[in-house]
């Protein structure tokens, strides 16, 4: 939302499809904009909705396709929505897809991210009153209770941000919402509860503050009628962020920082249930109700994201860029924390809690897909390192089985979004029993690095890939990383200690080794890209890899593909071996060693071909290989690190052999913030 510098209809427009373009790997089944139909000094107000199936592409060309726009027309205040979509209710189509709106006269239109979960007795409600519905969203009945609550207001200067917070005082479930409307020409109101939303301001002048307060109403809550006539009237100044002296200020709303970055990194998060308004170029935020652990203010924070990071560069997918990146995001997530020197690791986000986590009887450590398979594969050497049970639980299964949750329990919960919904759900469960929290996030600002007690940022840099692979190697180090600084003084782990640390310190170039195989494991792909079906197998420190490898295979290759761990081969998975059916098998010089070559023997007896990914000193498992890929050794605990990369590398070159479209796999999104 732009104030006071005149723009055409086409400069909104590309600014507001850049953004969608930046968000496309969080949905990318429809899009659709809503822009002002007139500029809004002329009476007859109008808003032009374009809405569209597929991806921002077709909608950009659909927009230059609309006759009735007029591209030059030019607009003191601009204030546009966007919207792209994955679809929870109603297929991917235009008509389901956001933004939605309350009449055909597009009166108020919302773009929505999240679930409403009882929109269907809203709906049935609505449906009473006499609105008729179009699509079969959630979001429609938003649009359409807005406007209820406009058509029964009680008094003409009811403001916007008043009819959004009686909208939704209605709502259950999940939600960040933008608004607009023909009756509110250049305001914008914009809310969340549960999921993500960030204000961007950018102004070359002088802010009139850094810290917005928060406003509530002074009267009765009960007198909803009062509060609705006195509230923007109490706005002055000194409630107001703009830029001092009259001068334009520009606000951009959105979900995610990877939209707003190219216009400014100074950010707004709001909380849960805040209320923000721009009118007049003024941006102020509310809330309904106090509680006591409310903060009174929302501070402008500095992002330090840089635009480069969220561009391809020249590779040809963002999923590529980052599996390439991870020399450099390793390094990131254990700079300034491990001192490869002193042999000593220090988290300043936990060390002031670490003797709580120290004094614990257990540790959960909780997350989805990828994010899982990182405490998986870190659970052993977590116990070894911690002495303490350690339980690794997918968020949706902790939840349904109502796990119990102690005081003197510390969770984890690993997400490299921070906004996952059953992630974010499980911490709340395990919060209010009172559980230490611990979050493990990729996103300064998320929801889950905000409500956990204290937590690890992995740095490992924006990840737009929907398949997430350099998340994982950097969640994967700093849970290493947790577990070294549990046992500083542990003297009996000191060799132990000492080995991992200077593991660590190698990494980086090891993974530039594995990184240089990148051919060989083309050659790989065009053997197998026609194949149905693809098992990965092994056990112990690398079964997380077999896990995440297969993960990875089946998300973006849309190949069957399963992670075996070898131990389970004989009790039922070796009925799949045959000559035809593809197998990797990951063997390291670890003590699973003699075990793994067990699982070998089974499979070639079959007369299984197995691919085997290996030490490259393993002159053993190569014997009975089909084909192999050496790998660099390093210690066993931090091997997966090294072993999932070919199979990252692997699934990438299968999806493009079978013509898919990597960063975008079918029905998946980056981050899910719906259960
Ligand atoms: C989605 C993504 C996965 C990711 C999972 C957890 O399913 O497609 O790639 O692993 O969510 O996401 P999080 O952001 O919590 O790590």
């Amino acid at each position: 939302m732009n104030y006071r510098v005149p723009k055409t209809r086409k400069e909104i427009f590309e600014t507001l499809i850049r953004g969608l373009q930046r968000l496309e790997y969080r949905g990318y089944d429809s899009a659709g904009v809503a822009i002002d139909g007139n500029n809004h000094e002329v009476k007859e107000r109008h808003i032009h909705l374009v809405k569209k199936r597929g991806k921002v592409k077709a909608l950009d060309e659909e927009l230059y396709k609309q006759d009735s726009m007029d591209l030059k027309v030019e607009f003191e205040t601009h204030f546009g929505i966007a919207h792209t979509r994955w679809a929870t209710h109603g297929v991917p189509n235009a008509v389901n897809s956001h933004p939605q709106r309350s009449d055909k006269d597009n009166e108020f239109v919302v773009i929505h991210n999240g679930i409403i979960t009882n929109y269907k007795d809203l709906r049935k409600f609505l449906e009473s009153k006499g609105y008729e519905f179009e699509s079969e969203t959630d979001t429609e009945t938003i649009a359409k209770l807005i406007k209820y609550v406009f058509d029964n207001r009680e008094t003409e200067d009811i403001t916007f941000s008043t009819l959004v917070e009686r909208v939704i005082q209605q709502l259950e479930g999940a939600f960040a919402l933008v608004f607009k409307s023909i009756h509110y020409p250049g305001e914008a109101v914009a809310t969340r509860r549960g999921s993500p939303l960030l204000i961007g301001v950018r102004s070359k002048y002088k802010l009139s503050t850094e810290q917005i307060p928060v406003l509530y109403p002074t009267c009765n809550i009960e007198n909803v009628k009062n509060i609705c006539k006195t509230r923007m009237k109490r706005l002055d100044s000194s409630t107001c962020l703009h830029a001092v002296g009259d001068k334009a200020v520009e606000f951009f709303f959105a979900s995610d920082a990877s939209a707003i970055i190219e216009h400014t990194n100074r950010v707004i998060f709001l909380e849960d249930d805040d209320i923000a308004a721009v009118a007049d170029g003024k941006l102020s935020i509310h809330r309904v109700k106090r509680s006591a652990s409310d903060d009174p203010s929302r501070a402008i924070q500095t992002l330090q994201m840089e635009l480069q990071q969220i561009m391809k560069g020249n590779f040809s997918a963002f999923m590529q860029k980052e599996i390439f990146e991870q020399p450099e995001s390793v390094f990131n997530t254990m700079r300034g924390r491990v001192n490869f020197e002193t042999n000593t690791v220090l988290l300043g986000g936990l060390k002031d809690h670490l003797k709580e986590i120290r004094r614990c009887r257990r540790l959960i450590v909780i997350g989805c897909g990828t994010s899982y398979h990182a405490a998986v594969a870190t659970r052993q050497v977590l116990e070894e390192l911690t002495e303490l049970p350690v339980m690794v639980e997918l968020a949706s299964d902790f939840l349904d089985r109502n796990t119990p949750v102690f005081r003197d329990d510390v969770c984890f919960f690993i997400s490299q979004s921070g906004e996952t919904a059953d992630t974010l759900l499980a911490l709340r469960y395990c919060k209010d029993r009172g559980a230490l929290t611990v979050g493990i996030t990729n996103t300064v600002g998320s929801s889950i690095s905000r409500e956990t007690d204290c937590g690890v940022h992995i740095n490992a840099g924006p990840e737009i890939g929907v398949a997430s692979t350099k998340a994982y190697t950097s969640q994967f180090i700093s849970l290493v990383m947790f577990g070294l600084m549990m046992s500083e003084d542990r003297i009996s782990l000191q060799n132990r200690r000492q080995e991992i640390i200077r593991g660590l310190r190698s990494l980086p170039e090891l993974i530039k080794e594995v990184l240089s195989l990148d051919e060989k494991i083309h050659d790989l792909a065009l053997e197998l890209y026609t194949q149905r079906s693809l098992l990965v197998m092994g056990r112990g420190y690398n079964y997380a890899t077999c896990l995440e490898g297969a993960l990875k295979i089946k998300e973006i290759t849309y190949m069957h593909s399963e992670g075996i761990l070898a131990g389970e081969l004989k009790h039922g998975p070796l009925a799949l071996v045959d000559k035809q059916m593809p197998v990797i098998m990951v063997i390291m010089k670890d003590p699973c060693f003699a075990k793994c070559q067990n699982a070998l023997q089974q499979v070639t007896a079959r007369q299984g071909r197995p691919i085997i990914l290996c030490s490259k000193d393993d002159t053993e498992s190569s014997k009975f290989a089909y084909k192999t890929i050496e790998l660099p050794h390093t210690v066993d605990c931090l091997q997966g690190i090294l072993s999932v990369i070919p199979l990252q590398l692997l699934s990438f070159h299968l999806a493009v052999l079978r013509g898919y479209d990597v960063d975008f796999p079918r029905n998946l999104a980056k981050s899910v913030t719906v259960e």
